[in-house]
């Protein structure tokens, strides 16, 4: 039997990766983190591609996406990302990217660069992909849909708690406003906007755990 694909999309920080990565243990299935592809370019942006008063150059960066090798290495189920046989997964957390990664992904030719590999990856089945537009435009006859949803502040709270974990120094102000603009930028942008498909299911886990909101999931899979 075809392995099912599973398409969660939401706002930043409602722990879209973290819960997909335990659902993908769980049922034996790889696990795309897409968020982490946009911030694979804005990372390659940074490095590459900046003018003198140190904004990106998007002409610079539209014209590298031949040089932009993204690769995945399956550990344990988990896809990381490997850039120019780089492993980013560290640099694409810090908040510099996250300060520009929306800039970034609201590109439509950025987005058309990410499309393919990002449908690629899911022909055979047996993959759950978190993001922005999984439900709606990657994968939009995915067998399941979520749509994740919380509160700003438990958001600001867990983002600020992931950056700390990571050694990765922040400001809960500073944290609260990323998110505000990030969450702005995604859901406004005129291609693929961060949006919850008809057919998804929404959770706002704001006064759930991450226990909790896995087994929501699963029980609406298992009930499907
Ligand atoms: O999930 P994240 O915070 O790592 O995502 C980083 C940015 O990438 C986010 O601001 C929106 C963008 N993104 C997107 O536009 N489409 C996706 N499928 C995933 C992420």
């Amino acid at each position: 039997m075809k392995k099912p694909v599973i398409a969660i999309d939401g706002y930043s920080s409602t722990g879209k990766s973290s819960i997909s990565k335990v659902i993908a243990e769980k049922l034996g299935l790889i696990h795309l983190d897409t968020g982490a592809l946009y911030r694979g370019v804005t990372w390659f942006a940074l490095q590459n591609c900046l003018n003198d008063d140190g904004s990106i150059n998007l002409d610079e960066l539209f014209s590298s996406f031949d040089q932009i090798e993204l690769e995945f290495k399956n550990d344990h189920g988990e896809l990381i990302l490997f850039l120019n046989h780089i492993d980013i997964s560290k640099a694409i957390r810090t908040n510099e990217v996250s300060d520009n990664v929306s800039f970034v992904a609201k590109q439509k030719e950025v987005r058309d660069f990410l499309l393919q590999s990002q449908r690629s990856l899911a022909e055979k089945g047996g993959i759950i992909m978190d993001g922005r537009d999984i439900g709606t435009v990657v994968l939009p006859n995915a067998d399941y849909k979520f749509f994740l949803t919380a509160s700003i502040d438990e958001r600001t709270k867990r983002r600020y708690k992931e950056l700390i974990t990571l050694g990765i120094e922040a400001d809960e102000k500073q944290v609260k406003e990323n998110l505000i603009e990030r969450d702005k930028i995604d859901s406004e942008r005129e291609i693929a906007p961060l949006k919850q498909a008809e057919d998804a299911v929404v959770i706002d886990n704001t006064h759930l755990t991450k226990h909790e909101t896995i087994e929501s999931i699963l029980s609406h899979i298992k009930k499907i």
